[in-house]
């Protein structure tokens, strides 16, 4: 079996409490649910390593059970760790090295826009925009929950949460205006930051 660290949650940027038209008591409550993700990830990995390996069956067995949902809680932790870093900022277009990344791959920020806004309509959960190295370009996916529907080796750069829990508080069922506020108060900063930490090449 292998070995482990147990890791604790990211904490929160002072700005992501004072997002506008997301409410503090909002993020609060979110984090705390980010805070779950870690400690089950560490618990279902310390339980992993008293799982009966010679007992594994894909209908139920211990190995099955602890593996499935520690990719819930893995995706709920990378998910979550994406999106409140790059919130607390002043939204609007992008600029720099991710702009140039958008235009090129969307036409425009606007189309950028639409489409991910569209994407996290469509979704359950989450929707994204990850740049695919295989690819070599930006998309916008789709995801129902914490563990789908990733697709390999594409590194996300934006993070929509569209759980309700991201937004019932503050906009019941109106997901549209919290996905606008969303947009509002992303950090342009913090994913250049990233475009230029993973090299994202812009040629
Ligand atoms: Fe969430």
């Amino acid at each position: 079996m292998s070995s482990y660290e147990e890791i604790r949650p990211r904490e929160l940027k002072p700005a992501v409490l004072e997002l506008d038209g997301i409410s503090r008591t909002s993020v609060e409550a979110h984090y705390k649910l980010y805070q779950g993700y870690v400690n089950k990830r560490n618990e279902i990995l310390g339980r992993l390593g008293s799982a009966d390996l010679g007992a594994a069956n894909q209908v139920y067995s211990d190995i099955r059970a602890l593996k499935v949902e520690l990719s819930f809680a893995v995706g709920g932790i990378k998910n979550h760790e994406v999106y409140f870093e790059h919130l607390g900022g002043s939204g609007g277009d992008p600029n720099g090295a991710v702009a140039e990344l958008i235009k090129r791959d969307f036409g425009s920020a606007q189309a950028w826009r639409d489409d991910l806004k569209a994407t996290g309509m469509g979704g359950r959960g989450w929707a994204w925009t990850a740049y695919d190295w295989d690819e070599g370009r930006l998309f916008n996916y789709i995801g129902d929950a914490q563990n789908s529907y990733p697709i390999w080796n594409a590194t996300p750069l934006v993070a929509l949460d569209v759980y309700e829990h991201a937004y019932f508080l503050d906009y019941q069922t109106d997901r549209g205006a919290y996905i606008d506020a969303f947009f509002g108060n992303l950090d342009w900063a913090v994913v250049n930051d990233w475009v230029s930490k993973y090299q994202i090449p812009l040629r």
